[in-house]
């Protein structure tokens, strides 16, 4: 079986079909990543730029240890210290590289649509988003699909609850793309200034913003971060505040009095959104997630280097 493009920009473009594939074969990744020699060969005429023109941590050392453990050849890009600074456009910037016999590329940007006018122009090169802006971040939804499904042993059905910044959070666009088209039911929780007013109609999704309400009605919490470096307005009068609001404590999830599994894409604000008595506890599959991240990244991977541009 095969993915239906070429690229991955978003989960918006993926059918169910694709999705399952993915997460059917993270799982054979994920056993591979279990064994002595946590490598396979199966990129090994592949070259990767990772080209990062944003900040990241997991996301960038995770597709970095899953082109290794697929044995492609990797190049990373930071966007400083590189010619950007010296006005060079995102496409010269890819086209330079590519002329380099680069075969793939994944990228994150802060503006939203980036690897979309990428693979506008560079049909025949397989572009993977990283997170564009606060658009989507489709690895991140994909592991956390993955995360769901090995932590309760599906997602038809579940109910999964987002808390905190909707608005401006790709993981959140991402995360209820994916929910939806996989037959999970969806709640958002926040402050109001943080949800987006069209969201219930417009995605299908169930807003409460009484936060103890919705992790009642939940499953699954996956808590988000004030994305703070995306709002040019006030939309929240303190972080102390928002914390006494919407922070996921201890005190609240025992009022609350049921198992909830607790999910963070990262990089987490302790005592923020989350409290760290609630992130570190038996609870929280965080550190899963991360782990879970490499095997996704390295089926992403795979499955896009086996599509031929001219198929789609
Ligand atoms: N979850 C996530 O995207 O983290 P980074 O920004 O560290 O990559």
């Amino acid at each position: 079986m095969q993915l239906s493009s070429n690229h991955l920009l978003g989960i918006k473009e993926l059918s169910p079909a694709d999705i399952s594939l993915i997460l059917d074969t993270a799982v054979q990744f994920k056993e591979v990543l279990q064994r002595p020699v946590k490598k396979v060969p199966s990129l090994r005429d592949i070259t990767i730029v990772n080209l990062f023109y944003e900040n990241s941590t997991r996301t960038r050392i995770s597709f970095e240890l899953a082109e290794k453990r697929l044995g492609a050849d990797t190049i990373n890009f930071s966007a400083s210290g590189s010619s950007v600074s010296k006005g060079e456009t995102l496409l010269d910037t890819v086209n330079n590289i590519l002329s380099m016999k680069v075969d793939m590329v994944v990228m994150r940007h802060s503006a939203s649509g980036a690897p979309h006018f990428l693979a506008r122009h560079l049909p025949a090169t397989a572009i993977v988003n990283a997170g564009d802006g606060i658009n989507e971040h489709p690895t991140q939804a994909l592991l956390d699909a993955f995360s769901i499904k090995e932590k309760i042993g599906a997602l038809e059905g579940k109910k999964i609850l987002l808390i905190g910044d909707i608005m401006h959070s790709r993981v959140a666009l991402s995360n209820i793309y994916l929910l939806k088209k996989m037959g999970a039911e969806v709640m958002v929780s926040g402050p109001p200034t943080l949800i987006p007013p069209y969201i219930k109609e417009a995605m299908d999704v169930q807003v409460e913003y009484n936060l103890k309400k919705a992790l009642q009605w939940c499953d699954v919490a996956n808590v988000l971060r004030i994305q703070l470096e995306r709002q040019n307005q006030v939309l929240f009068s303190s972080l102390r505040e928002y914390n006494l609001a919407y922070g996921v404590t201890r005190k609240l999830l025992e009022e609350v009095g049921k198992e909830i599994v607790i999910m963070h894409p990262g990089p987490i604000n302790r005592g923020v959104e989350i409290d760290s008595d609630v992130a570190d506890s038996g609870q929280s599959i965080i550190l899963q997630q991360v782990e879970n991240g490499v095997a996704v990244r390295m089926a992403v991977l795979y499955l896009l280097a086996g599509v031929k541009p001219e198929q789609n």
